[in-house]
């Protein structure tokens, strides 16, 4: 079973995702956290996009989530977090690989910018906290691996409110491309957790509307 999970800035894609994964044995893929973790050749360039709020070439990121899922061996599948984002990603989709599910998290900007200002991540094991909703019990250190937490350099003012307008002007619509579920991202975590695991456990087979 594979699935995506798609939404505005912050909505909780990772959270949820993460909290999925680690309930079903699914394997949590975000394009996001694979653009930050390059190294090589690519890395400069990735950041030159990423670092401002712009989003990478879409020929990079098809050829990347390529490689990953053909490297991820999981009996379980996958969820997908950050792909697809424009249309032609969202062409591409059924393609790269079967998707049984797509499952919108929507937010307001408001609340978007509110979670976003207050996220800090664990730069080792990558559990993400929020000093409003989710805070660690240690200020600034990880639960899980004790690991000073960091900000991620894209969460400035500035770059969140290039994402929200990318978003709204290239993601948004490829919504209507696909029979969607729906899942109000403003309630508390483990509420649309619980709507997520809900939906995930008597899901059909996702129809492609293109
Ligand atoms: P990416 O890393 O995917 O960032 P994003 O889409 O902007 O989403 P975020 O990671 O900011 O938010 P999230 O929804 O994961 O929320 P989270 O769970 O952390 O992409 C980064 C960049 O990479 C892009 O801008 C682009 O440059 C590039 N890129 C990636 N994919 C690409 C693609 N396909 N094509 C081209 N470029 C691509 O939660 C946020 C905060 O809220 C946390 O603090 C969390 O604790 C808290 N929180 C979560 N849920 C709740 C809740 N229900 N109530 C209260 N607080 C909550
Ligand atoms: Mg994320």
């Amino acid at each position: 079973m594979n699935i995506v999970l798609i939404g505005s800035q912050g909505c909780g894609k990772g959270t949820q995702a993460e909290m999925l994964a680690r309930e079903t044995g699914m394997i949590h893929i975000s394009t996001g956290d694979l653009l930050r973790h390059a190294r090589g050749s690519l890395k400069k360039e990735i950041h030159s996009y990423i670092d401002k709020g712009n989003l990478v070439p879409d020929e990079l990121i098809i050829k990347l989530i390529k490689i990953k899922l053909k490297e991820t061996k999981s009996k379980k599948g996958v969820i997908l977090d950050g792909f697809p984002r424009d249309i032609l990603q969202a062409e591409q989709l059924n393609k790269i690989t079967k998707i049984d599910a797509i499952i919108e998290i929507y937010i307001s900007d408001k609340e978007a910018i509110r979670r976003i200002m207050n996220r800090w991540n664990c730069p080792k094991c990558g559990l993400t906290y929020n000093l409003i909703s989710n805070p660690p019990k240690s200020k600034g250190i990880c639960n899980k691996c004790q690991t000073k937490l960091v900000q991620r350099e894209d969460d400035k003012e500035d770059a969140i409110k290039k994402r929200l307008f990318i978003y709204h002007k290239e993601t948004e619509p490829i919504l209507k491309m696909f029979k969607l579920y729906r899942v109000n991202g403003e309630l508390d975590i483990n509420k649309v957790h619980k709507e997520i695991t809900g939906i995930v456990k008597g899901m059909s087979r996702v129809i492609l509307i293109l």
